[in-house]
């Protein structure tokens, strides 16, 4: 009978293997053995209500025109939605007692560093039916370390200093608000570890087990780093921008450099930023202020910034050299412990991310039951670095040996059209670059008889600069940049 239901399930690949979950991460953050740190099941104390947030949300924004021009984005010319969610005001049991015990956080987030540091993802399908623009409290987080408590009075006298080689300065947010063009631009963030779990049940790496959810894209509003340094004015000998944030580590303070060249560039639209999705940034993503740098990986965009200094050489900070490489796939973590030397080599330094994709539709263990008559749409999101757009997105029911197109759409490019309309978007430039810096969507309907014969539905994607997901996985010791094909295994379950 043709029309009798097939019933199958997914399973994504790395799924299913917990035994990573509660894994240490590289560096800084403490292993399993901690104190702080334990699975997320446990920790019995109470929900705690804040009676009063100790965030001020309405902080900063307060008659801003970002705010204004945000809260008024038409819903009617297919430019998709900035989400509206009020960010959350309880303590998770979680965190009560510890360094972060002040940090309200969303409990739909998967935490993937036990209790401490908080570093976190929303599940696949929750991330992908967000659609565009991630909600804040959705957006994937990657802390090495305790967020720096900043109350209201702290923000109003924050100040980004200027050092080293340039005008010796320092600017307030109100002085980085008056003095320069605020601009707002949406820009999705990758952690480098995106998709490691699947590195980690090949082989444990040095880092803890991300799922395809550590992406997220929001609405940044901020101000140039282009047009900041050149009011520094940097001088002869400067090549470097080192970027300081003001969270406390063990081995010091969170740091990381840009190429001069690179950062001075307007295209590129590095930026600082203090609001996401028009509301000031939360504690979790940098606030007062955090630095943006589209299509590199999310590790460059130092948060709670409070230093930048031009200088003749690269950062010196210890996760500079410590975190965000991709070593030589013979060097295994044991290897890269004791050999220090592998850290400092400058050609494992990652910048532009690399050409990934993932399926989200359908869901890991979902169950599909419908006749082999019916259509069911795969879906899923794929993004390239450097600011290069996917070109191909290809889908392969066979293990991959053929492949068939599936559409793409970017709905980065609806949002570039309209912003054009300065009555909509008032003093707002949303035009900053001509660069892609967000993820795109694809979609490929297939039949379910097809499905039901499939044992696996595979994804890849292209970019401009004929990039093209491998085959294979690049494993390496830091578990970073994983971007083979993506596949979902197909149960067929009668
Ligand atoms: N900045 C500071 N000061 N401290 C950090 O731990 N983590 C980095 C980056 N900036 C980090 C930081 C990493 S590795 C990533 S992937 C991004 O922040 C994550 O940004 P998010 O937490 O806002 O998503």
């Amino acid at each position: 009978n043709r029309d009798h239901p097939v019933k199958v399930t997914v399973v994504e690949v790395g799924k299913g293997h917990s035994a990573e979950e509660s894994s240490s991460t590289i560096d800084s953050a403490p292993s399993s053995s901690s104190p702080l740190s334990s699975s997320a099941s446990e920790g019995s104390s109470p929900k705690v209500q804040l009676s009063e947030p100790f965030y001020p949300v309405s902080l900063l924004l307060q008659n801003d025109e970002t705010q204004v021009a945000v809260a008024s984005l038409p819903g009617n010319l297919g430019v998709p939605s900035v989400p509206k969610d009020e960010p959350p005001t309880t303590i998770d049991p979680q965190d009560a007692g510890g360094p972060d015990g002040w940090v309200p956080r969303d409990p739909r987030m998967v935490r993937l560093t036990g209790k401490h540091p908080f570093n976190a993802e929303a599940k696949l399908n929750d991330l992908f039916n967000q659609g565009f623009f991630t909600s804040t409290n959705l957006f994937f987080v990657r802390n090495h370390g305790a967020v720096p408590k900043v109350d209201l009075d702290m923000a109003k006298h924050w100040k980004v200093e200027f050092t080293g080689l340039c005008n010796n300065t320092s600017f307030s947010l109100e002085d980085l608000r008056t003095k320069f063009e605020v601009v707002t631009i949406p820009i999705t963030l990758v952690c480098a570890g995106n998709r490691r779990k699947e590195q980690n049940v090949v082989q444990k790496s040095l880092g803890f087990s991300w799922g395809a959810g550590g992406v997220s894209t929001a609405l940044f509003t901020g101000v140039r780093l282009c047009d900041v340094l050149k009011y520094v004015q940097p001088e002869r000998g400067a090549k470097h921008v080192v970027f300081e944030g003001a969270d406390q580590l063990p081995n010091g303070p969170y740091g990381t450099s840009q190429l001069l060249s690179w950062a001075s560039e307007p295209n590129k639209g590095m930026m600082l930023a203090w609001a996401m999705n028009g509301k000031p940034l939360e504690p979790d993503h940098g606030f007062p202020i955090r630095l943006v740098v589209p299509s590199q990986i999310g590790g460059r965009s130092v948060k709670w910034l409070k230093k930048i200094e031009l200088s003749a050489i690269e950062s010196q900070h210890h996760l500079h050299f410590h975190d965000n490489k991709v070593l030589p796939m013979p060097v295994g973590p044991d290897q890269a412990r004791v050999e220090k030397s592998w850290w400092y080599d400058p050609r494992y330094l990652i910048r532009d991310l690399n050409v990934n994709s993932a399926i989200a539709c359908p869901d890991h263990d979902e169950i599909l039951d419908a006749p082999p008559s019916n259509t069911y749409t795969l879906r899923g999101y794929a993004y390239s670095g450097g600011g290069r757009r996917i070109t191909r997105v290809e889908i392969s029911l066979d293990e991959g040996s053929t492949w068939r197109l599936a559409e793409i759409e970017y709905p980065e490019d609806k949002f570039r059209e309209v912003a054009y309309d300065d009555t909509i978007y008032g003093k707002v430039d949303l035009t900053a670059s001509d660069l892609c810096f967000c993820w795109s969507f694809w979609s490929f309907p297939v039949l379910v008889e097809e499905l039901s014969k499939a044992a696996a539905i595979t994804v890849r994607a292209m970019d401009e600069g004929l990039a093209l997901q491998p085959r294979d996985m690049y494993w390496n010791a830091t578990g970073m940049m994983n971007n083979w094909w993506f596949r979902v295994a197909v149960h067929h379950l009668e």
